[in-house]
């Protein structure tokens, strides 16, 4: 196969109508040179996390429009971008399975060109980052507040599946996709470059376990506790056998 053929292809200019709307000639240049990459696998390594990017933008507009909507108690539009949001999470996850693909090996050639950038300059995961605080103000005020309502009211004491615990759901849907993407994220650094190395910043890769386990929604996840605590209390904490 003649390779140049095909690398014309994808390099060419724009002309037709898909290619102006998609702005594929900028799109498709965001990416090293064919004849820069330093190995077989470079590519994909840049794609996966430029991709990563685009899909973190979308989540954060999506969030932005979702704090919109709560504020406006337009719950059905909560509830349809939060599906959006959700998969959106979930691709996130899978596509971090493709650079397992990737040897060892070939990660160190790559590694050597990434100066000491760190995945916690990225753009996209910052903006991620600082947006669940806004939700739980806006949900709390609009959702609990002025309906004089709490967390405990809306899971177990008044437990009605309303519109309040549909999006608490909703929120505790996003933290658990969030520790899923630490988590495979983490085991991805391990299949790489193995445990207790350190980051191209001298830290302890180590020290993003503690992510894993952060919550953006505590109070969504010690209100289970608390229930499993309270009914617990009526039968016991150690249970007697139903056989007996
Ligand atoms: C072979 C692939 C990868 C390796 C070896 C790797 C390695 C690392 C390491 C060592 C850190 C810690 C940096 C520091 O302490 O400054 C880190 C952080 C991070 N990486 Fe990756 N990473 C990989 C792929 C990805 C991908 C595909 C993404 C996509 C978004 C990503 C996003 C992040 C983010 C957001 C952080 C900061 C996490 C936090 O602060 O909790 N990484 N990565």
């Amino acid at each position: 196969m003649n390779r140049k053929d095909f690398y014309s292809l994808l390099q060419k200019k724009q002309e037709y109508d898909y290619e102006n709307y998609l702005n594929t000639e900028k799109l498709l240049s965001c990416q090293k040179d064919f004849t820069s990459l330093c190995n077989k696998d470079e590519l994909q390594f840049q794609i996966v996390h430029q991709t990563e990017e685009l899909w973190l933008k979308l989540i954060v507009y999506s969030l932005l429009d979702i704090d919109d909507y709560l504020e406006a108690k337009n719950t059905n539009r909560v509830l349809s971008l939060f599906k959006r949001v959700h998969l959106t999470q979930q691709l996130m996850i899978e596509q971090l399975a493709l650079l397992e693909t990737m040897s060892p090996y070939d990660y160190q050639l790559i590694r050597q060109q990434l100066g000491n950038g760190s995945g916690k300059e990225s753009p996209g995961f910052r903006a991620l980052s600082k947006a669940p605080a806004y939700l739980w103000n806006t949900f709390n005020s609009k959702y609990l507040e002025a309906d004089n309502l709490t967390v405990k009211n809306i899971y177990h004491t008044e437990y009605r599946h309303c519109n309040a615990y549909m999006i608490a759901e909703c929120l505790a849907e996003f933290d658990e996709l969030h520790q899923k993407f630490c988590y495979h994220h983490m085991q991805l650094i391990y299949r790489s470059i193995g445990f207790e190395s350190k980051s191209l910043k001298g830290r302890s890769v180590e020290l993003l376990n503690q992510r894993v386990r952060e919550k953006f929604f505590p109070e969504l996840w010690q209100i289970r506790t608390d229930m499993t605590d309270a009914w617990g209390q009526q039968y016991g904490t150690v249970r007697k056998s139903i056989s007996d």
